[in-house]
């Protein structure tokens, strides 16, 4: 990014009043992806008047652009005359996930398949498995429009995984809806596991994958285990949704097994939760 002229800096930074506040509580404040949407909110709004602020996850526009990467693998199924039973992506805010998943919810909706279709997200932030299902904010900041979803409540800070895509308090709401009905399952993995998949992926096909991506891969593995064990034949789909060439310090981490796995932080999500936003839904 320096190459093209782009300037770097770590979230949370000096450069904006959100990003003060929380380095004054915490001057080695290990960030999240909630506090650095509210910072590059802060900074579109407030100081830079020719630039518009887009979303990358979360909401549910963005879900929608991000589908043709299902409909591109629906057509890639058509061709190879097979059909997936089981449907497995990574899942922080959504968009990958969906993007991939969703085109075959619509086919098990509307078109009668029985594909199961599976969210993988981190033990460390665990919004669908064990978050509550309510009003909150889409930022730790609390800018955004307030959504309905999964959360473990927008003031809760995830642990510093590798997987820094994942690092996040809430969910989409088509997602938390899909869920709630019963029609997407969810389940969490920690990041051990999650690199262990990793490195047998990259030694089995050539491709060392992003820690986000390796959650998907992670259950894929678990699902085709589970086959092996049981002699039946499934068909299975998982997105692979970015190399982890910007990773490799999680890599090494994990073979110099100095990785820690982070369980569901119990308290600090019920003090989070204590802090949601209290709404009125109007009869
Ligand atoms: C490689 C990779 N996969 C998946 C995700 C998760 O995407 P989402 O937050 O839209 O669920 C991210 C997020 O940054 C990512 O970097």
């Amino acid at each position: 990014m320096e190459t093209y002229g782009a300037q770097i800096v770590a979230s949370p930074s000096n450069d904006t009043q959100v990003g003060k506040k929380f380095l004054a509580q915490d001057p080695k404040h290990t960030g999240s992806l909630g506090i650095a949407i509210s910072e590059a909110l802060e900074d579109c709004v407030t100081h830079q008047p020719d630039t518009k602020y887009s979303i990358g996850s979360v909401f549910n526009h963005v879900l929608m652009h991000q589908t043709i990467i299902g409909q591109e693998a629906l057509k890639q199924f058509e061709m190879a005359n097979v059909y997936p039973d089981v449907v497995i992506g990574c899942i922080g805010g959504g968009s990958n996930f969906s993007g991939f998943a969703l085109p075959f919810v619509r086919e098990k909706i509307k078109g009668g398949k029985k594909t199961r279709v599976v969210a993988v997200e981190p033990t460390a932030a665990p919004s669908l498995t064990k978050g509550i299902y309510t009003y909150d904010f889409g930022d730790t900041g609390q800018m955004t429009p307030f959504v309905k979803m999964h959360t473990l409540g927008s003031s809760f800070i995830p642990a510093p995984i590798h997987a820094g895509g994942l690092r996040y308090h809430g969910m989409a709401p088509i997602v938390c809806a899909l869920f709630d009905a019963g029609v997407i399952e969810a389940v969490a993995v920690p990041q051990n596991p999650v690199f262990a998949a990793a490195i047998q992926f990259t030694r089995a096909e050539g491709i060392a994958p992003a820690p986000e991506s390796a959650h998907a891969i992670r259950v894929a593995i678990d699902e085709a285990l589970k086959c092996k064990a049981s002699g039946e034949k499934k068909v299975i789909a998982f997105n692979l949704s970015g190399h982890g060439h910007f990773d490799l310090q999680g890599y090494a981490d994990y073979l110099a097994n100095k990785l820690p796995d982070y369980e569901y932080p119990a308290e600090a999500v019920a003090q989070a939760v204590a802090q949601l936003p209290k709404v009125k839904i109007a009869a």
